[in-house]
């Protein structure tokens, strides 16, 4: 079996477990996977940190991008999900977490500074507290500098307009990615610096 074909099998097993708590039934494509990694400015200062990796298209655009393994912290909550990837992507560390625990699992791993958090979370199929309680650990980790870019599949911002302005934060949409399925968005939100 191919390397694509199988990980796409990996992804629908997966999706099939929980499909609400994959929200895709479908790895991204690559243009989508490279749309987000373009938005990493690989000279900050920080981890750049990936949150729900899935079978690891993204994470493979950020490493094409130029992103080193020394730099890059991948979390996968889905067991499966996460031994496939440590198979893949040997040199990178991948911790089997829930973003729910983000700031607890940044300390342990040593993480002082985030330079990104790349999300492909499925905010759209959280409840709501649950998304919260994420959306402000992930504002609290990117302190002053650091930025969050996230895909949706809808038409809004992933963060609504209420919860920007509580977390201080300004959010601009800077790609649509038709040939994804389903198309998506690309959102990049950071303190307004
Ligand atoms: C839409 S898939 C995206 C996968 C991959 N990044 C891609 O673009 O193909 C969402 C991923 O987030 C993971 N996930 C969902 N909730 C999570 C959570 N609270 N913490 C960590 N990972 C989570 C799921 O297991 C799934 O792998």
């Amino acid at each position: 079996m191919s390397t694509h074909l199988n990980s796409t099998c990996h992804f629908i097993a997966a999706w099939l477990r929980s499909p609400l708590k994959m929200g895709a039934a479908l790895p991204s494509s690559k243009l989508l996977a490279d749309a987000m990694a373009q938005q990493v400015n690989i000279s900050n200062e920080g981890a750049v940190v990936e949150l729900g990796a899935g079978t690891g298209v993204v994470t493979q655009a950020l490493l094409d991008s130029g992103i080193t393994p020394d730099k890059l912290l991948v979390i996968e909550r889905e067991k499966q999900l996460h031994a496939f990837l440590q198979e893949n992507f040997p040199d990178l560390q991948i911790l089997c977490a829930d973003a729910l625990e983000l700031e607890n699992v940044l300390s342990s791993a040593g993480v002082q500074k985030v330079n990104a958090i790349v999300s492909s979370l499925p905010f759209l199929s959280m409840p709501d507290a649950v998304r919260r309680g994420i959306q402000e650990q992930m504002v609290k980790s990117i302190g002053n500098e650091g930025i969050i870019i996230q895909f949706t599949y809808g038409l809004q911002s992933p963060i609504n307009t209420n919860e920007l302005e509580a977390y201080g934060l300004v959010g601009k949409r800077v790609k649509f990615v038709l040939l994804n399925v389903p198309p998506a968005h690309v959102w990049v939100y950071n303190k307004g610096n």
